[in-house]
C-alpha cells in the first residue's frame, strides 16, 4: 500500500512539473529532478502494470503502433475563417458587425498559428480523444499521437466534459533541428514546420510523433456558452485555469485603431516568435453577439482572419544562368546570394524570359526583392534601382545556344527563345533526365545529379547507352560505392520490362504527356504499330488532337528515331503494352473509372501533378472546373469557389487524405518522408 501511495505522489508531482514546464513555460525544478522522479515512476509501473492509467506521465513517450486512423465525426462542425488581406477588408467586416450588434462591440485579437486545427475531447476531466479537423465535419482519430504532446493535459483541473479546439504546431527551433538531423540521415527535408507537424501527427508509430517536439495552443471550445461564460476572453481564461495551454499574446480591442496597432505590432514581431504565425484572428468578444451574427456554411460571421502579405526579402542577383530545357526552350535563371524565405533557403529563381527581365528592370548585380508565389515558388518581383552603384549590367539573351552555339529562334506566338538543334547536348541531357524520371522509365537512383555526371563523363550520349553501363565504369564515378552501383544497375535492368506507355512518355515526343502515352499504348499495343500510324488513325482516338497527331507523325518520320528503336530493342527494352487491357480495366473497378474529378485548394502532401497522375492511374479524368458533369471534387485547404460550387451542386467532396488512401504503398512512404 505504501508503494501505491508513493506512486500517486510522484505521479502528481510529475504532472505538476510538466504543467509548469510545458503549459506555463515556467519550470520550478531542474530537468534532473524531473528525470529522477520519472525513472522512479517507470520502475514502479514496470512492477505494477495494472496501476498505470491513461493520465500517467509515462504514456507520453509513445510506442503504440496503430493500424490506421479511424474517422471521427465532430460534435459540432469545426469551422474555418474568412480571410481579410488589408485594412479595407477589416473595416468592412467591422461595419457589418456594428450594423448588427451596435457600436459597443469588442474584439479579441489572437495570433493565427500556422499549424493544424485539432480537437480534444475530455470526459469528466480525462483526456478521451483527439482528432484532426478533416473536412470540418469528419476528421481522423489521432488520440495517441496527440497524447505525446506534453502541453496537452491528460487530466483537467476540474472534471469538465468538453471538446476544446486549437492548433497543433512544431516550434521553429524543433523544426530546424529535425531537418538538420534528416539531412544528416539522408531523408527528404520538410518544407516548413506546418508540413512537419502534419506529417508527424499522421504517423502510425506514435514514437515518431513523440520525438518531434510538437506543441499546441487552444483557442476555442465547441460551445463556450455551455461553460457559463459570456465572453470569448473569459472562455480562454477558463481554459487556462483548467490547465490547457492558451496563447498569451491575445488582446481585447475596443476600436479598430487598436486592432490595427495589434496587427502592426505582430507583423513586426512575428519573426521573434518560436512558432510560425500567418496572420491575426479577430473574434467578436461577446458570445451572445457571436450568436446574433451567426454563421455561413463553413465560416462564422463573427470572426475573420487577417492574413499577412507574403514575405518579401532582399538579396543580390549575382548572375543570370541560362537553362536549356528538354524541348530546347532557353530560360534565364537568376542565381541569388542564398537567402532564407518562408521556410527554405533560396538560391535560384526563374526569370522566365528577357521581356520580363526588362519589364521589371532587373540587372545583373542588382539588389532585388524576392517573394514566394503561393508560398512555394521563388520569384524575383522587382529590383531596387536606388541601390545601384554603377557596376550593374543590363542582361540580353544571347543569339546562340550556350550549349551548342546554334542560332536561337523565336517560334511564332512564343515569347521564349529555343534552340532547335536536335543534337544540342543540353537538350539531350534534359531528355535523359526526363527518360529516367518517375512517370517515365522510373529508374531509381538515377536523379538529375547522376545523369549529369554520367553525361559529362560521356558514359551516356543517348538513352540506349544507359543499357550498356558497366559496373567498372560506374565505380569510377565520384560518390558511387559498390552498393549504389549494384542498386542502380538493378533498377536499370528492371526498367527494361516496363510497359510501353512509360517508354513512350520517356521518349519525350512533343505534346505527348503521360496520359496520352497510356492511351496510345493501349490503342496500338506496340511501338512498331504506333510508329506506322497515320495522322487520321491517330486523330480518331478520343483525346488525341491534330497537334499531337502531327507531332507523333513527324517524330516517327525521322530515320534516327527508327535507329534508336532498333537499338533499344536489341538492348532488351520491352516495347509492348503490358498493363491491363480496357476490357480488363472495366472489371477492375478502379475508384475513379470514367469519373470526372476536379482538384482545388492547397494540397499539403501531394503535388498537383502527383495527385493528377494518381487520379488518372485510377481511371479518372481530371478537369479544371466544376460543372454538373463533375463526379468528385477533391478539396485541399483554403479551397474557394470550386468547393462552394460543388456544395451547391451536391457533388461529393473528398479531402486530400481520402485520395491518399489510394496511394500505392511505396509512394506513401516517400511522402511521409520516413
Ligand atoms: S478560430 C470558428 N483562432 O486558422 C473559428 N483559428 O483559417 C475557428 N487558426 O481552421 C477558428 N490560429 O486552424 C482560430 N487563434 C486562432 C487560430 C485559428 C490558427 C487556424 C485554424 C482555422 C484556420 C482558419
Amino acid at each position: 500500500m505504501e508503494e501505491k501511495k508513493r506512486y500517486q505522489e510522484i505521479k502528481e508531482l510529475l504532472l505538476e512539473y510538466s504543467h509548469e514546464y510545458y503549459v506555463e513555460d515556467n519550470p520550478t525544478v531542474e530537468d534532473a529532478v524531473y528525470d529522477k522522479y520519472m525513472q522512479e515512476l517507470l520502475q514502479i509501473e514496470k512492477k505494477h502494470p495494472d496501476w498505470v492509467t491513461n493520465d500517467s506521465p509515462s504514456r507520453r513517450i509513445g510506442g503504440e503502433v496503430l493500424e490506421g486512423f479511424t474517422k471521427v465525426r465532430h460534435g459540432k462542425p469545426m469551422l474555418s475563417l474568412a480571410n481579410a488581406f488589408n485594412k479595407e477588408d477589416l473595416l468592412n467586416f467591422d461595419r457589418q458587425i456594428r450594423e448588427k450588434v451596435g457600436e459597443d462591440r469588442e474584439y479579441m485579437c489572437e495570433l493565427k498559428i500556422d499549424g493544424l486545427a485539432i480537437s480534444l475531447t475530455y470526459e469528466n476531466g480525462q483526456y478521451k480523444q483527439g482528432a484532426t479537423r478533416g473536412d470540418g465535419t469528419i476528421g481522423e482519430d489521432i488520440t495517441e499521437n496527440l497524447r505525446t504532446i506534453r502541453s496537452i493535459p491528460m487530466k483537467l483541473k476540474k472534471p469538465y466534459s468538453i471538446e476544446v479546439r486549437g492548433e497543433a504546431f512544431m516550434p521553429k527551433n524543433s523544426f530546424k533541428k529535425l531537418n538538420e538531423r534528416r539531412e544528416e540521415e539522408g531523408h527528404t527535408l520538410f518544407a516548413n514546420p506546418r508540413n512537419a507537424a502534419a506529417g508527424s501527427l499522421r504517423q502510425l508509430d506514435t514514437k515518431i510523433a513523440a520525438q518531434r517536439n510538437l506543441d499546441i495552443f487552444l483557442y476555442a471550445v465547441s460551445d463556450f456558452g455551455e461553460m457559463g461564460v459570456k465572453r470569448h476572453s473569459d472562455g480562454l481564461d477558463m481554459l487556462h485555469s483548467l490547465g490547457l495551454k492558451t496563447n498569451k499574446e491575445r488582446r481585447v480591442c475596443q476600436t479598430m485603431d487598436e486592432v490595427f496597432a495589434y496587427i502592426e505590432e505582430w507583423t513586426e514581431k512575428r519573426t521573434q516568435l518560436d512558432y510560425d504565425i500567418d496572420g491575426i484572428v479577430l473574434k467578436l468578444n461577446s458570445l451572445s453577439e457571436q450568436r446574433e451574427m451567426g454563421e455561413r456554411i463553413k465560416t462564422p460571421r463573427w470572426s475573420i482572419a487577417y492574413k499577412f502579405p507574403a514575405e518579401e526579402v532582399r538579396t543580390v542577383l549575382e548572375r543570370i544562368e541560362l537553362n536549356i530545357g528538354r524541348t530546347g526552350v532557353v530560360t534565364p535563371t537568376a542565381i541569388l546570394d542564398p537567402i532564407f524565405i518562408a521556410g527554405t533557403t533560396v538560391s535560384r529563381a526563374s526569370l522566365h524570359n528577357e521581356d520580363l527581365i526588362h519589364e521589371r528592370d532587373i540587372r545583373i548585380g542588382d539588389t532585388v526583392v524576392i517573394k514566394k508565389a503561393g508560398d512555394i515558388i521563388p520569384e524575383v518581383i522587382r529590383s531596387l534601382p536606388e541601390k545601384r552603384d554603377g557596376t550593374q549590367v543590363t542582361f540580353h539573351m544571347p543569339k546562340e545556344c550556350p550549349a551548342c552555339q546554334s542560332e536561337l529562334v523565336r517560334l511564332e506566338d512564343e515569347v521564349a527563345l529555343r534552340c532547335i538543334n536536335p543534337k544540342c547536348p543540353a537538350q539531350i541531357k534534359e531528355g535523359l533526365i526526363h527518360f529516367v524520371s518517375r512517370n517515365a522509365m522510373n529508374i531509381d537512383g538515377l536523379g538529375e545529379k547522376v545523369v549529369t555526371q554520367l553525361f559529362s563523363h560521356q558514359f551516356i550520349k543517348d538513352v540506349v547507352d544507359l543499357y550498356s553501363l558497366s559496373k567498372e565504369k560506374l565505380l569510377d564515378l565520384e560518390r558511387m560505392g559498390e552498393k549504389s552501383v549494384t542498386n542502380l544497375l538493378d533498377s536499370i535492368e528492371k526498367s527494361k520490362a516496363n510497359s510501353l506507355e512509360r517508354l513512350l512518355f520517356g521518349l519525350g515526343i512533343r505534346h505527348v504527356g503521360a496520359k496520352a502515352a497510356r492511351t496510345l499504348a493501349i490503342q496500338f499495343d506496340t511501338l512498331a504499330a504506333l510508329s506506322k500510324a497515320s495522322k487520321e488513325e491517330l486523330t480518331e482516338i478520343p483525346d488525341i488532337g491534330d497537334i499531337m497527331a502531327d507531332s507523333i507523325v513527324t517524330y516517327f518520320s525521322n530515320d534516327e528515331v527508327h535507329e534508336l528503336m532498333d537499338e533499344l530493342k536489341k538492348a532488351g527494352v520491352n516495347m509492348t503494352y503490358t498493363g491491363p487491357k480496357p476490357a480488363e480495366r472495366a472489371h477492375e473497378e478502379l475508384v475513379f473509372s470514367g469519373k470526372k474529378v476536379v482538384l482545388t485548394g492547397k494540397l499539403t502532401r501531394l503535388t498537383r501533378n502527383d495527385a493528377k497522375a494518381l487520379i488518372e492511374n485510377l481511371g479518372g479524368d481530371v478537369a479544371g472546373s466544376v460543372s454538373k458533369k463533375t463526379d468528385i471534387v477533391i478539396a485541399g485547404e483554403d479551397a474557394g469557389t470550386k468547393r462552394e460550387n460543388a456544395e451547391k451542386l451536391g457533388i461529393p467532396i473528398w479531402r486530400e487524405d481520402d485520395l491518399l488512401n489510394y496511394l500505392p504503398d511505396k509512394v506513401e512512404k516517400e511522402i511521409e518522408g520516413d
